[in-house]
């Protein structure tokens, strides 16, 4: 059965005879049967072309914090796009949400705005590379930290086999159209593997610039850090004069408004923001502090964007911070969240079927499998293939979480409890489908 209505299934032939395969990001292709072609967004729901709701755990891939076309947030934007959005200056509104970035997260001593994740990330490493004059960067198998050549290794889509052992891991190209010479840059470990870190370290620390970690990790089922894992990471890039950079693309203003530094009270070099920070808008930026600070300052090291710091992504980052500062959003969010994960874990003892729900409440998964994992590798006993086939028949139903589980169900404020109840009813119903028809 398909995913698509007659209209759907319309628009997605005319969106397939214009983008290729129907989508400008590849991760939205679920085959021509399936790819689903929204119509508009409405608070935690979507509407596809049919005008057939769905309850909304994707939000974009994490951005929607407050909900789809939050009224303050699209005032702002409808604002600032009525008076122009780039003016190859700074602007008033880039001051003024800077300064409300800069107070939410409280440790950085500047940023800088960009446009995506993926230059935030790839500004950040060059900065530490143009700071420390190393080249050599670790990051943990199962994270994703944009599509840049850089960092483009072992992540959630690597065959499980193909890492090599835990102790000399080998990093994964994701992609074709990477050099070959790339890979000499890059370390991948174990997410979670403190021993490892330090084996690496001791090996060839005085050469690596960064340690670039998603504090959470945000792109395999949303585990979280074991205790003293990020403040190990803290300890030994000090040590060794490597800066640690936090990609909070994901848990930044999610997880907290100050997202995971504030959170886990560690500290990063420098940090990447971007997804919630702008409510769906394509608003990023890098924060740092200290040398890191210097090195921009100085000159030297290239940071630069046409559309870094625009009117509109400016606007839609003052506003939603605005609005996440009060409090009331992420308390509704790990409110509902909460709920969810204890209501999700239940069904699933009460069925008898193995697994577990991971993760923080504003960003979780379901794993289906024995134990509980607590790196990338640890992932392979999930039975996806159970787990596509159970959030296939949720998301005929009606309410649709990523059919992939490593992607987390995302929760916005707008989410609401009556909500909980529905997603709980109709995972109830299609676990046991799913279960019934093996
Ligand atoms: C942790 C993390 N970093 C970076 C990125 C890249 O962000 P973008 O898609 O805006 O380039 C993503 C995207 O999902 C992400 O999850």
């Amino acid at each position: 059965m398909s995913l698509q209505g007659k209209h759907t299934k319309e628009w997605f032939e005319r969106a397939n005879a214009v983008l290729v395969n129907g989508v400008s990001s590849q991760f939205r292709y679920w085959g021509d049967d399936d790819t689903i072609v929204i119509d508009h967004g409405e608070g935690g729901y979507l509407v596809d072309m049919d005008g057939k709701r769905y309850l909304d755990y994707q939000l974009g891939f994490g951005p929607i914090i407050l909900g789809h076309g939050d009224p303050a947030v699209s005032e702002a934007v409808a604002e600032a796009a009525r008076e122009g959005a780039s003016f190859a200056m700074t602007q008033r509104r880039e001051v003024d949400a800077a300064e409300k970035v800069l107070t939410a997260l409280a440790w950085p001593e500047r940023i800088r705005f960009t446009n995506t994740g993926t230059e935030a990330t790839m500004h950040a490493i060059r900065l530490a590379r143009g700071v420390t004059g190393r080249d050599i960067v670790l990051k943990f198998e199962g994270q994703y930290h944009g599509v840049h050549d850089y960092v483009m290794y072992s992540t959630a889509s690597a065959a499980y086999g193909s890492l090599g052992s835990r102790m000399r891991p080998i990093p994964v190209q994701s992609s074709s159209g990477i050099p070959d010479e790339i890979r000499t840059f890059i370390r991948t470990l174990p997410y979670n593997d403190l021993d490892a870190v330090h084996a690496l370290f001791r090996g060839e620390g005085h050469r690596i610039a960064a340690v670039i970690v998603e504090p959470t990790l945000g792109n395999t089922f949303g585990l979280l850090p074991v205790a003293g894992f990020l403040e190990g990471l803290r300890e030994v890039t000090g040590e060794y004069g490597a800066a640690l950079i936090f990609d909070e693309v994901k848990t930044g203003f999610r997880i907290a408004v100050g997202g995971a530094a504030e959170h886990f009270g560690v500290t990063p070099d420098i940090g990447t923001y971007a997804k919630a920070m702008g409510n769906g808008f394509p608003v990023a930026a890098i924060a740092t502090t200290g040398r890191f600070v210097e090195g921009w300052r100085q000159g030297g090291i290239a940071q630069a964007g046409t559309y870094s710091g625009n009117g509109v992504a400016a606007a839609a980052a003052g506003a939603t911070v605005d609005r996440l500062k009060t409090g009331e959003p992420l308390a509704q969010v790990e409110k509902v969240g909460r709920d969810l994960m204890e209501g999700l874990e239940k069904i699933l003892a009460d069925r008898g079927v193995a697994g577990k729900v991971v993760g923080h409440p504003s960003m979780f998964s379901i794993y289906l499998g024995e134990g509980e994992p607590t790196d990338f590798r640890d992932t392979a006993k999930h039975d996806e293939d159970l787990y596509e086939r159970l959030t296939m028949r949720m998301i005929e139903k009606g309410v649709m979480p990523c059919p992939d589980a490593k992607e987390p169900w995302f929760v916005c404020a707008a989410h609401t409890d009556d909500d909980v109840a529905t997603t709980l009813q109709v995972f109830e119903e299609s676990l046991g489908e799913t279960v019934d028809d093996q």
